[in-house]
């Protein structure tokens, strides 16, 4: 089998795993706080990784990793039918690695579709304990109906909605980012970022999730380059804004707990800014002495402030 027909298999996959994360969030998402949600976040971070593999695989066939997903399933039912719907998901992808293993000669490959599979019997087996689980759940808390809680305000809907719009867009393009960098730090440091923004896509949908408003798991446009400089010029870019915009969300809201948590995610958001603008500073001087130099024109310029790597807080204090 030719690299490029492989490439094109394993983007198959990339594009499964990538619909499997959203559709496993998103249910945990609306499921607020509990163990069942947690091991569906759970189940999600194995699909990311999953991602991340199969992008390094199709790297080093020289491909180009997709970042795009196979649609979702955004129906909500109960808790028990989600949960259901995901051991079919996972049915689904079972066919298709087996499908793919057959397929693909590459011995390397073939051992790491193997290993994927795995992951996925075994969650399919989870996820149909888990639906019997709430199934028991849900008939003993049908006594004790709580209400339903009432619609939140559109603006605030609008407010959680953008929040989580962008937080998705750049767990992509950081991941994308990570997947092409070929510095080891450079790659570390774009990945464990992209965990912060998923952790912060989590906290605005199960708030949102929470006031009775539905997450749109939807993304903007990313920036896609295998230019370690021009992606992380991009990441600034949108760091900067991302800070702006919750700055001025802030002065709308009045909901205590919103503003204490949208101040949280913005001050990370500063820190994610001043972490990329020091790997910037790394990246060119590295590119400094070489070869394929982007000529950089006046840093200072740029730059206004003097190159001080900031001390860096390691992503882990930022957890929970
Ligand atoms: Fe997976
Ligand atoms: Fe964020
Ligand atoms: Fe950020």
């Amino acid at each position: 089998m030719k690299k490029e027909e492989i490439v094109e298999l394993l983007r198959k996959d990339m594009r499964g795993e990538h619909q499997a994360i959203i559709q496993y969030l998103y249910h945990a998402y609306a499921m607020g706080e509990g163990e069942i949600a947690c091991e569906v976040e759970a189940i999600a971070r194995d699909e990311m990784r999953h991602l991340d593999w199969l992008a390094d695989a199709i790297m080093e066939l020289g491909g180009e990793p997709t970042m795009e997903r196979d649609e979702p399933d955004f129906s909500l039912g109960t808790v028990a039918e989600n949960l259901q719907k995901n051991a079919e998901l996972e049915q689904v992808a079972v066919e298709q690695y087996r499908v793919h293993i057959e397929a693909i000669d590459d011995p390397k490959i073939r051992r790491l579709l193997a290993r994927i599979l795995h992951d996925e019997l075994a969650h399919k087996e989870q996820f149909l304990d888990l639906a019997k689980e709430a199934a028991e759940e849900a008939e003993a808390a049908a006594e004790g109906e709580g209400a339903v809680p009432a619609a939140p305000p559109e603006r605030l809907v609008e407010i959680l909605n953008q929040g989580i719009r962008h937080e998705y867009t750049v767990i992509l393009q950081y991941l994308y980012h990570s997947f092409v960098a070929e510095d080891k730090e450079l790659f570390e440091e774009l990945q464990n970022t992209a965990i912060n923004e998923m952790q912060h896509m989590g906290w605005l949908a199960e708030a949102l999730a929470s006031r009775g408003g539905k997450p749109e798991m939807s993304h903007t446009e990313l920036f896609l380059s295998h230019d370690a400089q021009e992606n992380l010029q991009a990441d600034i870019a949108v760091e900067q804004e991302v800070t702006r915009d919750y700055t001025e969300q802030l002065g709308e809201l009045d909901d205590e707990k919103l503003k204490k948590l949208i101040a949280r995610i913005r001050d990370h958001e500063i820190y994610h800014d001043a972490v990329f603008k020091y790997l910037l500073e790394e990246v060119r001087e590295e590119a400094k002495p070489g070869e394929e130099a982007p000529q950089e024109e006046e840093p200072q310029a740029e730059e206004p402030e003097e190159k001080s790597p900031p001390t860096i807080p390691t992503v882990g204090s930022l957890k929970e």
